[in-house]
């Protein structure tokens, strides 16, 4: 019944979709400010008309989107989390069709947020107007929050969890915000890992130089900055800041037995990245140091003449972001510390450094005993009619180490989207087949974990 419904109403199911997508919802941009009001306006609105007295609670940047349905007395309650806000949609000229116009073709939707995280939120939106619309009540309770400053590090969180912790009490954390292990391959996930941002500056003479007046007696702060970069890593692909990998959580060995038996591998990834060989760290599997494994990466790099042509140029400035994706017990804080030290050691002199830190999250593990993650499988295998994997992330998602800190609550990490979705990139995707078999996973999800 709940789920022929969805089959009747998927057209309205898509008409709002596409209306929902048309927001250009980026929460770095300052000028999207009122786009990211309208876009939570949009959402409580459409949460109460689906009966979930939907309202928008401010934040000290951007609002969180906030819902309940209370009527299942002795039912768990579920504390559905996603995030509204998308990443800016440039290069726009690689876009075949249009960023915030949802676009059907070759099975897939095309969208800004579309995977990441709109479409994948709205799938618990339409499971709970279905239940609503059909049985009168849902088999669980619910509370959503929907927020919006995801993409750069959640940092109104934090407090607004702590300010509201009667109102979100729960039994789980639900979140679809991620990728299965592949097309036909649900998965659960039960690890993610964490982040720390940073930004170097260096600053040498007062201004550009002749590099042929002054090249070799001054210090050039980009020959700097490529040195103390490149001292980051070591020749097998190990961070080689001191003492960092003090804390890092070894994998265990069946979860090393269990990555050498996934169906997807290095040449996944090879063809995945259009790359002819991986730079995996030594001793790991690729998937390995995506899941399980911290990394480094620099993110941007500038520095000197970048235009056409040659220009013998010593530069006053060299600027680098760069960050690391941390696994558990890595704290963010300690990792920029042990940074900033190893900087300041090997500053050559003549060169002034200014370190930025920004928006860092924990890295996060689940607790793989908890039932419901055996009953989230059994819902992803209704939904799909395949196997269910247990698997960790690379990626982060700031709120699930904080919903065990703040909330005392377990995470349910059940995702829809897919390896090569190109999230954060042009063409972002979201596979139709998962769209619909994910409606139909979460239906099952609400009501066996109502039987629970
Ligand atoms: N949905 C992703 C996180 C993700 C990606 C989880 C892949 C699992 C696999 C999320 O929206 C995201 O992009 N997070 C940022 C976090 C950061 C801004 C703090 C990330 O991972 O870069
Ligand atoms: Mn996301
Ligand atoms: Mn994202």
């Amino acid at each position: 019944m709940v789920l022929s419904h969805l089959e009747r109403n998927y057209d309205r199911c898509l008409a709002q979709l596409k209306e929902f997508i048309a927001f250009p919802s980026i929460s770095t941009s300052p000028e999207h400010g009122d786009e990211m009001k309208r876009t939570a306006q949009w959402l409580a609105d459409h949460l109460t008309a689906m009966g979930l007295a939907g309202r928008v609670m401010q934040t000290a940047r951007h609002p969180v989107v906030y819902g309940e349905w209370a009527g299942a007395v002795g039912k768990p309650t579920l504390l559905i989390y996603g995030h509204y806000d998308v990443q800016p949609p440039e290069p726009l000229e690689l876009w075949e069709s249009p960023a915030f116009e949802l676009t059907e073709r070759d099975g897939y939707f095309f969208a800004r947020g579309i995977s990441d995280d709109k479409g994948q939120l709205f799938i618990h939106l339409k499971a709970i107007e279905a239940y609503l619309e059909t049985e009168g009540r849902l088999p669980v309770n619910v509370k959503l929050i929907l927020e919006g400053e995801e993409e750069i590090g959640s940092p109104s969180l934090p407090a607004f969890l702590a300010a509201n912790r009667r109102l979100l009490a729960a039994d789980v954390a639900v979140i679809s915000d991620n990728p299965m292990l592949g097309v036909g391959m649900p998965a659960v996930g039960y690890g993610l890992r964490g982040l720390a941002y940073a930004e170097v500056l260096l600053d040498g003479p007062n201004g550009d130089l002749h590099s042929g007046r002054f090249g070799g007696a001054v210090a050039n702060p980009a020959n700097a900055l490529c040195k103390m970069l490149g001292s980051l890593k070591d020749e097998h692909n190990r961070i080689a800041i001191p003492g960092f990998y003090d804390s890092v959580r070894p994998l265990a060995p069946e979860e090393r037995e269990t990555i050498k038996n996934l169906p997807i591998g290095e040449k996944f990834y090879r063809e995945a990245t259009g790359v002819d060989a991986l730079a995996p760290e030594e001793g790991y599997a690729a998937i390995e140091c995506i899941w399980a494994r911290p990394s480094m990466d620099i993110n941007g790099l500038t520095s000197g003449f970048q235009g056409e042509g040659a220009k013998t140029v010593l530069p006053a400035k060299a600027r680098a972001k760069l960050s690391f994706r941390l696994v558990p017990d890595q704290e963010p804080e300690a990792v920029l510390d042990a940074l900033e030290a190893h900087l300041k050691h090997i500053l050559p002199p003549g060169i002034k450094m200014t370190f930025i830190r920004h928006e860092g999250a924990h890295p996060a593990m689940v607790d793989r005993s908890d039932p419901m993650l055996e009953t989230a499988r059994r819902a992803l295998e209704a939904g799909f009619g395949k196997p269910c994997w247990l698997i960790r992330q690379g990626g982060t998602i700031p709120v699930v180490s904080l919903m065990k800190k703040v909330l005392d609550l377990n995470t349910l990490l059940l995702g829809f989207g897919l390896p090569d979705e190109n999230a954060h990139a042009p063409n972002e995707r979201l596979l139709v087949e998962n769209f619909r078999g994910g409606m139909r996973s979460i239906v099952e999800l609400y009501r066996m974990l109502g039987g629970m």
